[in-house]
């Protein structure tokens, strides 16, 4: 007799992947995006399973996984590595690699090979890079190649110097202009979506509107088509300092301070390891062992 299972379908199953053209009708419908920040494969299948519409593998990992002052040091190969990693835990969010400072900048031929890899290498379903008019033969050149570019307007950190730190920007008649020109330039070069970090929430709003392409907007209001985070910040695991955009969702820097200083105690103490965490062996065959070596001296 044969039995025929068929298993009821699960909530990940009923599930489809997450594509540009998703997030197209995303906004046709009115359907607020959520993007997060994942650096690694624990983090990339959590943030999946809860849910999210796509993940971006920023190059914000400088500073919140790698340490340094801000993304500047980040280079391709930290960028691929990571990317590898969130590539093997998430399955259904769209994928998005951050092209880091001057992989994009120097040559329009280079920018396009290293887009190129994000895909072919890491497993990325698109690349975002920063910047406004000046990027306009570059985006062109990516996108000409079939890889979905997003663009990334308003704060653009790698430009931390020339802006003079990470400040609001876009807050002046003629420098909100620029951004609103600077934003249908990136549509018609072909980005399939733009990044608005940082900018007055109005401003955002219009600019959505404006668009036929989805916003993604962080500091920048709820005018946005959807909204990203820096997951660090969000899960409090960032201590440096928390943007005033930020909604802490949890204290982990905290609580992984408290399990750490436990573990610690525990030891010097001698609670762990316990009986539970131990490796046992039959009671005659350390019997044995026992009477060798004393049989031996
Ligand atoms: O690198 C990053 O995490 C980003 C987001 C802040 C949009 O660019």
């Amino acid at each position: 007799m044969s039995t025929t299972v068929v298993s009821s379908p699960t909530l990940s199953d009923q599930r489809k992947k997450v594509t540009v053209r998703t997030l197209a009708q995303m906004k046709a419908r009115r359907e607020p995006i959520t993007m997060l920040t994942a650096y690694d494969y624990p983090t990339a299948l959590s943030i999946d399973r809860a849910g999210v519409d796509a993940i971006l593998v920023g190059d914000s990992l400088g500073m919140v996984v790698l340490g340094y002052e801000n993304t500047l040091p980040v280079t391709m190969d930290d960028m691929l590595h990571h990317c590898k990693a969130v590539a093997r835990g998430a399955r259904y969010a769209l994928l998005v690699g951050d092209m880091p400072f001057m992989s994009y900048q120097v040559d329009v031929q280079e920018a396009v090979r290293n887009a190129g890899r994000f895909l072919q290498e890491a497993g990325m379903d698109a690349v975002k890079l920063e910047g406004g008019r000046e990027r306009l033969e570059t985006i062109r050149a990516i996108v000409a190649a079939g890889i979905p570019v997003m663009g990334h307007l308003g704060l653009t950190p790698q430009s931390v110097h020339q802006l003079g730190g990470f400040r609001a920007q876009a807050k002046t008649t003629a420098s909100a202009r620029r951004l609103l020109e600077d934003a249908l330039l990136l549509q018609e070069a072909g980005c399939f979506s733009l990044v608005l970090e940082s900018v007055p929430a109005r401003l955002a709003e219009l600019v959505s509107r404006r668009l036929d392409i989805p916003t993604i907007g962080i500091g920048a209001g709820g005018g946005c088509d959807g909204q990203v985070l820096v997951t660090h910040d969000l899960l409090g695991l960032f201590d440096r300092f928390t943007p005033r955009f930020v909604k802490q969702y949890a204290n982990l820097h905290a609580e992984m301070a408290r399990a750490f200083a436990e573990y610690i105690a525990d030891v010097q103490e001698g609670r762990f390891p316990a009986e539970a965490h131990s490796v046992e062996m039959p009671e005659e065959d350390w019997q044995a062992l026992l009477a060798e070596l004393e049989d031996e001296g």
